[in-house]
C-alpha cells in the first residue's frame, strides 16, 4: 500500500491570497495586515527573485499564518520552498517529476488540473485536493458542476479569475473547499505600504465568504 500525502497544515480562512512580491520586506506586514483582517493562509508565487525570502520571513515571524508556496514548476522549486520553511506548496498543474518530487520531500502540495485527465492523474497520485487554474478560463462554476458527478471524492481551490463579486458563488458549490485569488494583496498597496488597505480587503473577503 502507498504511504498517505501529508495533510496540508490546518487554517480557518476559505481564501487563499495569491501573492507575488518584488520586495521580501512587504512579506511580513502583509502577513500581519491579512491576519488581522481574518486570513490565516498564504500564497507566496516563486515568482519574483524574493519570494524565497519572503517565505522564510513569514515562517520564522509570523508563524500563525500558514504559508505555502505557490508556482512550484519543478523538483529544484521544491526543494528550494521546503528549505525556506514554506508549510504546503502549490502548482498551477502538475507533472510526474513535480509529483515524485513533493511526495519525496513529503511536503503537502495541492496540484493544478484544468481538465478530467490532470484530475485523473492527480487523484491516481493520491490527491483529493486541487487547483483548479485558470479558473474562469477553464469554465468557472459550470466546470466544477461538470467535474462533481465523475469525480465526487475531488475537492478544488478555483484559482484565476477569482474575486469579491464572485467567491460566494464558488464556495456555495458543494466540491469547492477553498478560493485563491490575487485581489487581495494589490500590487499598488504593496508598494506604498498601505496595510491597512490589505487588512479591510481581507475583512470584505472573509465577510463575502459569510454572506
Ligand atoms: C495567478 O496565478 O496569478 C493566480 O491564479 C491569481 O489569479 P488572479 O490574478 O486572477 O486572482
Amino acid at each position: 500500500m502507498s504511504t498517505p500525502l501529508p495533510s496540508l497544515p490546518a487554517f480557518r480562512s476559505r481564501v487563499v491570497p495569491v501573492v507575488v512580491l518584488q520586495e521580501a520586506a512587504h512579506a511580513v506586514p502583509l502577513a500581519r495586515a491579512l491576519l488581522a483582517g481574518g486570513i490565516d493562509v498564504i500564497e507566496i508565487t516563486l515568482r519574483t527573485p524574493c519570494a524565497l525570502d519572503a517565505i522564510a520571513a513569514v515562517a520564522r515571524d509570523v508563524p500563525e499564518m500558514q504559508v505555502g508556496a505557490g508556482t512550484l514548476l519543478s523538483a529544484d522549486d521544491v526543494r528550494r520552498a521546503q528549505d525556506a520553511g514554506a508549510r504546503f506548496g502549490l502548482s498551477p498543474g502538475h507533472s510526474p517529476s513535480l509529483l515524485q518530487a513533493v511526495a519525496g520531500a513529503g511536503l503537502p502540495f495541492v496540484p493544478g488540473v484544468m481538465t478530467p485527465g490532470e484530475v485523473m492523474a492527480a487523484r491516481e497520485a493520491g490527491y483529493q485536493l486541487m487547483k483548479l487554474f485558470p479558473a474562469t478560463v477553464a469554465g468557472g462554476l459550470d466546470m466544477l458542476k461538470a467535474l462533481a458527478s465523475p469525480f465526487g471524492d475531488v475537492r478544488f481551490c478555483p484559482t484565476g479569475g477569482v474575486n469579491l463579486d464572485n467567491l460566494a458563488g464558488f464556495l456555495a458549490q458543494p466540491n469547492v473547499a477553498l478560493v485563491g485569488g490575487s485581489w487581495l494583496a494589490p500590487s499598488a498597496a504593496l508598494r506604498a505600504g498601505d496595510w491597512d488597505q490589505i487588512t479591510a480587503l481581507a475583512r470584505q473577503a472573509i465577510g463575502a465568504c459569510k454572506g
